[in-house]
């Protein structure tokens, strides 16, 4: 029995008002002349991950009365037609924002088709330039999820101000950039981070010792309760989708953490769905309404 009442960090609200905040915005930027915001995406192969995440980002255009393109290409595509079109899309002042869905097949290299991307319109925040200025704490596009996740931290008023971060997973887009946004001299942030990955001895040690534990390895219910302290606050970025025969689909989506039995151990936790998975969208589309901003002749 645990003393602590738990709190449900949510996604699905959270999202709303931020989105809420972003059409209004919006609106009021196109209404002093400035350019509607346009994002294009591109997808390669039918991954059904991305299929839906790449959907939902297309419909989060249109809910918040921003344009869109889509652009689907063959798995067979080669590297270069691909850069080609990066290309055009830079070249294109119609948009703003550039995205890539990834994964992408293996004879394509992740590392050429995100430095093609003009930086101007690098909305995922996953280009070189856009990884140095966040590091140099300059103005610069956030990698979408951990964007999210701060943009819910600060939603809920949480102070990790001197608090111990540990971030299981130190994967470019989520694990290093959140750890290094979790140290730097900003509110959320000022926390002291320990930075954990697959050769990381006594994990659990450091789990034990978090006030907030950020899970994103990819693993099922891979955090469990005994890694974690009393009052702990997790923020839980897997999406994981495992076996289920008491689903009609048969299929259930869970986790990097073991939600049931550790819930009731923290001050504040994510649920799967309904999380953090909701706010990456938000992250995305804060960067390409700021890249409208940037392209447009005002103010
Ligand atoms: N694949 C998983 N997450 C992401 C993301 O945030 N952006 C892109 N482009 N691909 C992803």
């Amino acid at each position: 029995m645990y003393i602590c009442a738990m709190q449900l960090l949510d996604g699905k609200a959270t999202a709303a008002h931020i989105k809420e905040q972003i059409k209004k915005d919006t609106a009021e930027h196109i209404a002093k002349g400035g350019k509607q915001p346009h994002l294009a995406a591109i997808i390669v192969g039918n991954n059904p991950a991305s299929e839906a995440y790449v959907g939902s980002k297309i419909r989060t255009c249109e809910e918040l009365g921003f344009g869109s393109t889509l652009k689907r290409f063959e798995e067979d595509i080669t590297e270069e037609a691909l850069l080609d079109e990066i290309r055009h899309m830079n070249d294109n002042d119609e948009i703003d924002g550039i995205l890539v869905q990834l994964p992408l097949p293996k004879h394509i290299s992740d590392d050429a088709v995100i430095n093609a991307i003009d930086p101007g319109k690098d909305v995922d925040g996953f280009h070189p330039v856009s990884t140095g200025r966040m590091v140099l704490g300059q103005k610069a596009y956030l990698p979408a999820t951990p964007y999210g996740m701060m943009l819910m931290l600060k939603h809920y008023n949480i102070d990790t101000k001197g608090m111990h971060c540990v971030v299981v997973g130190r994967s470019n887009i989520v694990g290093t950039p959140m750890a290094l946004l979790m140290s730097r001299n900003s509110n959320p942030g000022n926390a002291t981070v320990t930075l954990c990955h697959r050769h990381t001895k006594n994990l659990k040690e450091h789990c034990l010792q978090a006030d907030i534990i950020v899970a994103a390895v990819g693993i099922p219910k891979f955090i469990t309760e005994d890694m974690v302290k009393e009052g702990a606050i997790i923020l839980d970025v897997g999406i994981n989708r495992i076996d289920d025969p008491t689903r009609k689909s048969g299929k259930r989506l869970v986790g990097d953490v073991d939600f049931d039995n550790v819930k009731d151990k923290c001050s504040y936790i994510t649920p799967v769905p309904g999380g953090v998975g909701l706010m990456t969208i938000c992250g995305l589309m804060m960067n390409t309404l700021e890249a409208a901003k940037e392209h447009s002749n005002i103010d």
